[in-house]
């Protein structure tokens, strides 16, 4: 088999590239991916020899890039877009060209070339906010209400491919997660920003009252879902796939990661709050256990220590990766 994985570089995606030639060694992989702030070929080091790994620097919305890499692929796994909300909100324009204009090109040439499986990486976020009682949880049923420019591009795009199933036949699936942490995450993201800013002796900026809820998935956990959903999904198909977590609220993520790393809860500081911050996510990741036999198997506490460990262990990936347009990034969006 050989994959096109777009967005190989970020941090779901080079993750999935490890896994996949380590527990599929017979298959090809092609990494197609723009080399945005987001994307480092660091974090795929150590397969840049495997014959079975080739990396192809390329736009997901320039027609003529992807259609020179998808030829000959049997699997598109679409990881590549914007993904960080607070950025959305600063500038919506490179969400919608990546996440709705990349991903529209991307389909039109995987029909063109008669690719076996689109798989499209989404969100939970797509699905907008519950409120801290509510006792649902987002399921396959549950409307699309996106509520920030991140969300509402990534909720076009799903519609996207679902179009291009019922309207063209091609053979899709999606899968919506909830928020991964694990190696490589880019240090924008809440859990590597609060280790890093604690192994850097400053404070971990946190949005608002603090009492947000997100559901955690360990990555390696999100990785075996789409392997499991490649291999066994029913074409046409949606699933979601969420972690082990039971409503922990930002502030206390916070604090478990300050106490791990000996710090105060005066190393902690509420800031400005996010615009249209979703209060709370929360999924039912009942139809792909029952379905295909998917389960999350790394709990959070345990996972959370070995994630600050890795990134205890990987000060030099970090540090060069927080330098630069990072530095601008954070100044302008904690200045107040
Ligand atoms: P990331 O920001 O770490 O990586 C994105 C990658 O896409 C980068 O390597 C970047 O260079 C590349 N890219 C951006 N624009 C591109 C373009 N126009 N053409 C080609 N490549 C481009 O993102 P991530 O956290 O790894 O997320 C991967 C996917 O998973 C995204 O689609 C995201 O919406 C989805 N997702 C992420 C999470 C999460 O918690 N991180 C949760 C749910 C869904
Ligand atoms: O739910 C899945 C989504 O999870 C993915 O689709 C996105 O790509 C991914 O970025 C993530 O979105 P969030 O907005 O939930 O992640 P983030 O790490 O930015 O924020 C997590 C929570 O922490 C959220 O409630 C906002 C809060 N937060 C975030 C930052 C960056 C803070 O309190 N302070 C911060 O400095």
């Amino acid at each position: 088999m050989k994959l096109l994985v777009t967005g190989g570089a970020g941090f779901i995606g080079s993750n999935f590239i490890l896994y996949w030639l380590k527990n599929h060694p017979d298959d090809q992989i092609v990494n197609f991916d723009k080399l945005t702030y987001a994307g480092n070929l660091e974090n795929l080091e150590s397969v840049e020899k495997n014959p079975n790994y080739k990396f192809v620097k390329g736009d997901a919305a320039n027609p003529d890039d992807v259609q020179a890499v998808m030829e000959g692929i049997d699997i598109v796994a679409h990881f590549a877009a914007e993904s960080h909300v607070d950025r959305s909100i600063h500038d919506p324009a490179p969400f919608i060209m990546t996440n709705v204009a990349g991903t529209q090109t991307l389909l039109d040439a995987a029909l063109k070339n008669n690719v076996k499986r689109f798989h499209h990486i989404s969100t939970d976020e797509v699905f907008g906010s519950l409120e801290l009682n509510d006792t649902n949880k987002f399921n396959e049923r549950t409307n699309y209400d996106p509520r920030s420019p991140y969300a509402a591009s990534k909720a076009g795009s799903d519609h996207l491919v679902r179009a291009y199933y019922h309207t063209y036949g091609l053979p899709i699936t999606i899968t919506n997660c909830s928020n991964n942490f694990g190696p490589y995450q880019f240090p924008e993201k809440i859990i590597p920003l609060a280790i890093t800013n604690l192994l850097e002796g400053k404070k971990v900026p946190i949005y608002g009252d603090g009492l947000y809820v997100r559901d955690w998935l360990y990555v390696e956990d999100h990785i075996r879902a789409i392997d499991m959903v490649l291999g066994q999904g029913k074409v046409g198909e949606t699933y979601l796939v969420g972690g082990m977590t039971d409503e922990i609220p930002n502030i206390e993520v916070a604090r478990k990661i300050v106490r791990i790393l000996g710090k105060t809860e005066s190393d902690i500081e509420l800031v400005k709050d996010r615009p249209g911050h979703d209060r709370k996510y929360s999924v039912d990741w009942s139809k792909i256990k029952n379905e295909l036999g998917w389960e999350p198997q790394h709990d959070f506490d345990t996972w959370l220590e070995k994630t600050i460990e890795w990134y205890k262990q990987n000060e030099t990936w970090w540090k060069r990766v927080k330098d630069g347009e990072y530095q601008k990034y954070y100044e302008k969006q904690y200045s107040s």
